[in-house]
């Protein structure tokens, strides 16, 4: 295997998805976001832990998502939650997925499909109450249950919207969208119309706004260790990050003042140095603004990365590490003995956030998981001790 991987703790996840359990309590579920490649950890693993530690329900963007864990044998309640076209709408029924709707002619096609198959489909209706992506405008969800109710195929089965802003330190427009949230279901309960779930926190909201957590919540940043406002403040709980991405120095060799490193020419040493290559580049997700800017952890001390990013390679400076030698491990986000470099750190550089630099980690870079079994694969249902309860959702 290259020496380039992204290392997945996913004790760690374990131990974020047991924090996300406690804070929604007894009242609320836990639904593992675990869209985009479970934002580049690896959807199946990922899945698996995080039902093995409490979460109930699974979170994925678009049911091809979907389709991959139910075909890794995962059989928990899976939420869609983007919109489809009509030609997905198979895939959500033949595999008992949930559908986040905004527009009834999404719960029209769903219908179809499932009358075809003789199945009954379970739709979440979206509420918009200002993060103006996607969902029904409030006074639209009365009419949407109704048509929903005139569907054979359709069942109703939450009501959800999605936070704008939650990680602000002004907590007032989460609140105002609690309130418009709360007044959609209010017409509905008026109405008659049962809601079996009404949910909307997602990791930020969870960790800070209470309020927020209703009958289900649906965390996705924090349980792969990152604060969904950026670097930990004092007060906030201790997450643990699950992903490491290390690769090896391939080649160690000294350049002489005046010499420059890598496309561009952007770096010229002032004096001599000693560079070291590395196998990682930005088709593997290392972000190309790091260029002159980042630092990589060698012999668990911080070195400079020099000159231009490549799309293969990158240098850096180890004139201050002389013992350094080729085969030595670099480190680009993770901790190398008591050194770290977060997701945070990096997406502060890059000029972006934790979520994006962790899945852009790309599919050329192969993931590792502690703990696993003797072959190296990670274990279906890892950590036994915890039972695995789902007795609160239906399943397949
Ligand atoms: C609808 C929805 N719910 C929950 C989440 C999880 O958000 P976070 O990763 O900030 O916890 C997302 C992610 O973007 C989302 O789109």
């Amino acid at each position: 295997m290259r020496e380039t991987r992204a290392e997945i703790d996913l004790g760690a996840i374990r131990e974020n998805v047991l924090l996300a359990c406690r804070l929604a309590g007894p009242a609320a579920q836990v639904m593992a976001v675990v869209k985009a490649d479970a934002y580049g950890h690896g959807a199946a693993p990922v899945a698996r832990i995080a039902l093995a530690a409490g979460a109930t329900w699974l979170g994925v963007a678009v049911p091809e998502e979907a389709a991959v864990l139910r075909e890794a044998g995962i059989q928990s309640r899976i939420l869609v939650l983007g919109p489809i076209a009509t030609e997905q709408a198979e895939l959500v029924v033949d595999h008992g997925l949930d559908q986040c709707v905004s527009d009834p002619a999404q719960a029209d096609a769903l219908d179809r499909m499932a009358r075809r198959r003789g199945r009954v489909v379970s739709l979440h209706l979206k509420v918009d109450t200002g993060m103006g992506r996607v969902g029904l405008p409030p006074r639209e969800v009365r009419p949407a249950a109704d048509h929903l109710a005139r569907l054979p195929a359709i069942r109703l089965a939450g009501l959800m919207t999605h936070f704008a802003d939650a990680d602000a330190d002004d907590p007032a427009f989460t609140q105002e969208q609690m309130a418009r949230f709360e007044a959609a279901a209010q017409a509905l309960r008026d109405a008659g119309i049962a809601v079996p779930l009404r949910h909307a926190a997602n990791s930020a909201a969870l960790l800070l706004h209470p309020g927020s957590r209703l009958d289900l919540v649906r965390p996705g940043i924090m349980l792969y260790g990152c604060h969904p406002r950026g670097a930990r403040r004092p007060d906030d709980p201790v997450l643990h990050p699950a992903l490491r991405l290390r690769t090896a120095i391939t080649q160690v060799k000294d350049v002489t003042a005046g010499s420059s490193i890598s496309y561009g020419r952007t770096f010229v040493a002032s004096r001599d140095v000693r560079i070291a290559t590395i196998p990682i580049g930005y088709a593997d997700g290392l972000p190309r603004l790091l260029s002159n800017r980042g630092q990589a952890l060698v012999r668990g001390r911080r070195a400079p990365l020099v000159g231009r990013v490549c799309m293969d390679m990158t240098m850096v400076d180890v004139t201050a590490l002389p013992e350094v030698r080729a085969g030595d491990e670099a480190v680009l986000i993770g901790r190398q003995g008591d050194e770290e470099i977060t997701a945070d750190e990096v997406a502060e550089l890059a000029g972006t956030i934790s979520y994006e630099i962790l899945c852009r980690i790309g599919p050329r870079v192969p993931r590792t998981y502690r703990p696993t079994d003797a072959a190296g694969v990670p274990p279906a249902v890892a950590f036994p001790p915890k039972p695995l309860d789902n007795s609160r959702g239906p399943h397949l």
